[in-house]
C-alpha cells in the first residue's frame, strides 16, 4: 500500500520518538517517581527534590510523558497526577510493572544493536563489560531489581498458566531458574502432598526464601543454591520458566541433560515459554523478545515448537502436549524417556 510521503514521514518519526519515550519512562521509573505521584496533581518541583532531580529536566520528561498518557501536566500550575496507565508504575500497585520499566535491561543495551547486526551476538556484553548474569551477580542493587521484574512479569505469564498443567497430587516438583519462588509457590498450592525444591544462583535465593516463607511453604519447599548445568536434584516433575529462552541451542541441550541426568523415566518436564507460529512469522510482541533476547544473552532467542521439541529429544525428553496461555506464554509439557 502506498501512502502519502507525509503520512510516511510522520509515522517514521513516531517510531523514531517512541524510543526517547521508552527510555525516558525507564529513567523515571528507576529514580521512583511514579512512587511519588498519584491521583491529586503535585508541584513538579517537590516531585524533583523527593527523587533528587534536576526540576527543569525532570518537568521537560514529564511533558513528554504526559502526551502518551502516563501522566495529566499542567503548565499553568507545574502540577503533575499520575493517569491510571502510569498508576502501573508505582511500587505499591498490585499489578505493578514498576521494577518491569526500572531494571537495567533492554534500554541499556539496545545501544549496541548495531554490534549485535554485524557480528550476531549480545550486545550486553558489549554495553555492559561482561554477560547479563554475571552484571547483576556484581551488583546486587540491580540484582534485586532484576527479581522484582522476574515476578511481576511471571504474575502476567507463568502463573496463569498454573491452572492448565495438571499437577500430580503428590511428589516433588523441582523448579529449575525458579527465581523468587512466585511459580513454585503456586504449584505447591494446586496440592497439599506436593513438595518442592527451587533451584537458583545463590545471589537471588534469599528473596526466594523469604517468598516461600510468606506463602507458608518453609516446611514444604527448599530452597537450593544450584547451577541449571549441573544434574538437577531428583523429582517427579521438573519446571523451567522462562529459563530456556535466556540460551543457545547447546546450552538449552545441556540444561535439559541436566535435568534428565538422575530423573526417573516418567518423570515430567513442564517448560513455559512463548511458542513462534512454524512459519517463521512472529506477533510484533513476539518479534520484540526475541530482539530482547538476542541483545542480553548469548545465542538467546524465542523458538518454535518444533524447536524446542528437537533440543527437548536431544535431551532425552518427549514432548507430549503444547498449550497455550496468555498472549506471550504457552506450556509445553514433556517426559522422560526410558533409558
Ligand atoms: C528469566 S529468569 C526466570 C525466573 C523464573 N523462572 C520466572 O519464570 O520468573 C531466569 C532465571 O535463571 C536463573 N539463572 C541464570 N543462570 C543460572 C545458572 N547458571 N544456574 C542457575 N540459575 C540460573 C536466574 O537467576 C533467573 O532467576
Amino acid at each position: 500500500m502506498v501512502r502519502e510521503p507525509v503520512a510516511e514521514i510522520a509515522g517514521l518519526f513516531d517510531v523514531y520518538q517512541s524510543g526517547v519515550v521508552f527510555h525516558c519512562l525507564c529513567a523515571v521509573t528507576r529514580l521512583g517517581v511514579p512512587d511519588r505521584l498519584g491521583e491529586d496533581p503535585r508541584p513538579v518541583s517537590e516531585v524533583a527534590a523527593a527523587v533528587d532531580a534536576d526540576v527543569d529536566a525532570l518537568r521537560r520528561v514529564l511533558r513528554l510523558l504526559a502526551g502518551h498518557q502516563l501522566v495529566e501536566f499542567d503548565p499553568g500550575t507545574d502540577r503533575v497526577s499520575l493517569t491510571g496507565r502510569g498508576m502501573l508504575l508505582r511500587r505499591d500497585h498490585p499489578l505493578s510493572l514498576a521494577a518491569t520499566f526500572a531494571t537495567l535491561g533492554v534500554s541499556d543495551v539496545a545501544h549496541r544493536t548495531a554490534d549485535a547486526l554485524r557480528t550476531g551476538r549480545a550486545a550486553a556484553p558489549v554495553a555492559l563489560g561482561t554477560d547479563f548474569w554475571s552484571f547483576l551477580a556484581a551488583r546486587p542493587d540491580r540484582q534485586a531489581v532484576f527479581s522484582r521484574a522476574m515476578a511481576e512479569q511471571a504474575r502476567l505469564l507463568s502463573l496463569p498458566c498454573v491452572d492448565l498443567v495438571d499437577w500430580p497430587a503428590e511428589g516433588v516438583v523441582v523448579d529449575l531458574g525458579g527465581g523468587t519462588g512466585a511459580l513454585l509457590a503456586a504449584v505447591l498450592d494446586t496440592a497439599p502432598g506436593l513438595r518442592g525444591v527451587l533451584v537458583d544462583q545463590p545471589q537471588v535465593l534469599d528473596r526466594s526464601r523469604a517468598a516461600v516463607a510468606e506463602r507458608g511453604l518453609a516446611d514444604r519447599c527448599e530452597v537450593r543454591a544450584g547451577d541449571l548445568f549441573d544434574p538437577a536434584p531428583v523429582g517427579d516433575v521438573y519446571v523451567l520458566s522462562r529459563v530456556l529462552h535466556d540460551w543457545d541451542d547447546e546450552a538449552v541441550v545441556r540444561i535439559l541433560s541436566a535435568a534428565a541426568a538422575d530423573a526417573p523415566a516418567g518423570a515430567r518436564l513442564v517448560v513455559f515459554e512463548d511458542v513462534l507460529p512454524e512459519d517463521g512469522s512472529a506477533s510484533a510482541a513476539q518479534a520484540w523478545a526475541d530482539i530482547a533476547m538476542m541483545l542480553l544473552y548469548e545465542g538467546a532467542r524465542e523458538r518454535t515448537a518444533e524447536q524446542y521439541r528437537t533440543l527437548l529429544d536431544r535431551a532425552g525428553w518427549q514432548l507430549t502436549e503444547t498449550v497455550p496461555g496468555p498472549p506471550g506464554m504457552h506450556v509445553i509439557d514433556a517426559v522422560r524417556r526410558p533409558g
